[in-house]
């Protein structure tokens, strides 16, 4: 079920049946610990986190990320991390009701000065309503890029129509000096594929 990324980095995923695009979710791990980023609930995925780890945390990057992260932080009796951001701009009542909603009271939201486990860093992605975290050499994020046969892509690049790119380069203009910033060698994602190494020199 897991696919190994990195010696400390597995991911596992199924197909979105509405859009046809893939779904990832990421298992860190670190002395003996793990951390699971938007975690899409499987049979036997449970026993198979414990196995590899003690499970520290379900940390989600972005509110449409529900997945299984307020049911696998549950059953696993850890920490449900969340987003402190709006859902919405205008609103933060929506926030409020999605969180309501999706059964995440039992969630804590986070920042950027949050201390994640693991060391795990979260950087607000500018004008998103999206986490980008940093953990060893990676950057995770939710939706804002992925790898299409080995080429970094930025939403909705190859999910959505984008007349003349200008969407997509909108979230490049977010993303890209994050990606610098963090200095990340590497790229996970919620979606396709991941960049396993020369980040930085894709940007
Ligand atoms: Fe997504």
């Amino acid at each position: 079920m897991f696919e190994p990324v990195a010696k400390n980095i597995f991911r596992w995923g199924t197909i979105d049946g509405e859009t046809g695009v893939m779904m990832y979710s990421h298992l860190l791990l670190k002395d003996g610990k793990a951390v699971l980023i938007d975690p899409l609930a499987m049979p036997g995925l449970n026993r198979m986190i414990q196995i590899l780890g003690k499970p520290e945390a379900v940390v989600m990057t972005v509110y449409p990320h529900l997945r299984g992260c307020s049911l696998i932080s549950r059953q696993l009796n850890i920490p449900l991390f969340i987003p402190d951001i709006k859902v919405v701009e205008e609103d933060e009542t929506v926030t409020r009701m999605f969180i309501d909603l999706y059964d995440m009271k039992h969630g804590q939201q986070y920042n950027e000065s949050t201390e994640l486990p693991l060391g795990i860093r979260a950087h607000n992605i500018a004008g998103r309503h999206e986490m980008a975290l940093k953990f060893d050499d990676y950057l995770i994020v939710g939706d804002s890029a992925y790898g299409i046969n080995g080429q970094l892509n930025f939403y909705p690049s190859g999910i959505w129509p984008d007349d003349s790119s200008s969407k997509a380069r909108t979230t490049s203009d977010a993303l890209i000096p994050l990606i610098r910033k963090t200095g990340a060698k590497g790229l996970l994602s919620g979606h396709m594929e991941d960049i396993p190494s020369g980040l930085q020199e894709m940007v």
